[in-house]
């Protein structure tokens, strides 16, 4: 449906604000609004420009450390200058008002748009994939130096090779906090997130192609614990299939429309 079709619409806001248990599940498409590209949409996407074997796994980052670093180093830069689009508050905004119903908010993204709309002072979020904000020690997993953490990298667009910091503590390579293809999600993120999907009554898609597992397999757990799943998403995608309601719209136009009270 679109945001034309009333009487679907006014379906999916009534098993919404039904819901005594709501979980949102996003993805890049959750902020591409705030400016920070998706991973898959035609031309668009980091992974059309990137070989994501060079830049998102650990025998890339061992093969050239230097290009990997220089990489997440400038999309670093683009989340610290990213603001949370009219999606995320929109969320914020009704988690906030909706107690004693729970919210909860599972993340593929590694940035920290929810959390800096306000999301974080009613709601759990959990992040599936790390966060690109927490560089850690390829080592012995220390994590970055607030100085590190703190700093706004100056990088060009699509970065250049940078020569990744040294653990102050054992002086390995320091590496991006975000989960690899071919590394495990971390394993208490990933066990809330099937019990945030289990439990949940509604549960809302936001921008996720759903090609990415196990993170996918929580919109089917969550349907086949009888959650009504509502996804937006301009595009058809691997997820729409198992919606109930799938809401053809942006995340910052869509979610505003859905969630206002
Ligand atoms: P994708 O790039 O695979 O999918 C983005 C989805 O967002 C697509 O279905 C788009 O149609 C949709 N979309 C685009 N613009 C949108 C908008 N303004 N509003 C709503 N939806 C929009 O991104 P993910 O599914 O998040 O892994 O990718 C999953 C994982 O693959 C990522 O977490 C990342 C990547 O490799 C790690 O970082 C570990």
């Amino acid at each position: 449906m679109t945001l034309d079709d009333p009487t679907a619409f006014a379906d999916a806001r009534a098993a919404l604000y039904d819901a005594t248990r709501i979980a949102f599940f996003t993805g890049a498409g959750m902020s591409a609004e705030s400016g920070i590209p998706t991973f898959r949409d035609a031309l668009t996407g980091l992974w059309e420009r990137f070989d994501p074997m060079l830049l998102a796994s650990i025998e890339g980052f061992e093969a050239d450390p230097a290009l990997v670093w220089g990489w997440y180093e400038w999309r670093r830069q683009k989340v610290m200058q990213a603001q949370p689009n009219a999606g995320h508050a929109a969320i914020a905004t009704f988690a906030a008002q909706a107690k004693p119903r729970q919210v909860a908010v599972v993340t593929q993204n590694v940035d920290d748009l929810h959390e800096r709309a306000g999301t974080c002072n009613a709601a759990e979020i959990v992040h599936l994939h790390g966060s690109i904000l927490a560089p850690r020690c390829s080592v012995c997993a220390t994590p970055a130096a607030e100085a590190l953490i703190n700093a706004m990298p100056d990088e060009p667009e699509g970065g250049r090779r940078l020569t990744p910091p040294r653990c102050d503590v054992c002086g390995g390579s320091m590496r991006p906090g975000v989960v690899w293809f071919g590394e495990s999600l971390p394993a208490d993120a990933f066990d809330r997130a099937a019990k945030l999907a289990q439990s949940a009554d509604a549960f809302v898609v936001v921008g996720t192609s759903g090609v990415v597992e196990p993170a996918a397999s929580l919109v089917r757990h969550a349907r086949r614990h009888g959650a009504t799943v509502i996804v937006i998403d301009p595009n058809d995608s691997a997820l729409t299939r198992e919606a109930h309601f799938w809401i053809a719209g942006s995340a910052a136009h869509a979610l505003p429309s859905l969630l206002r009270a």
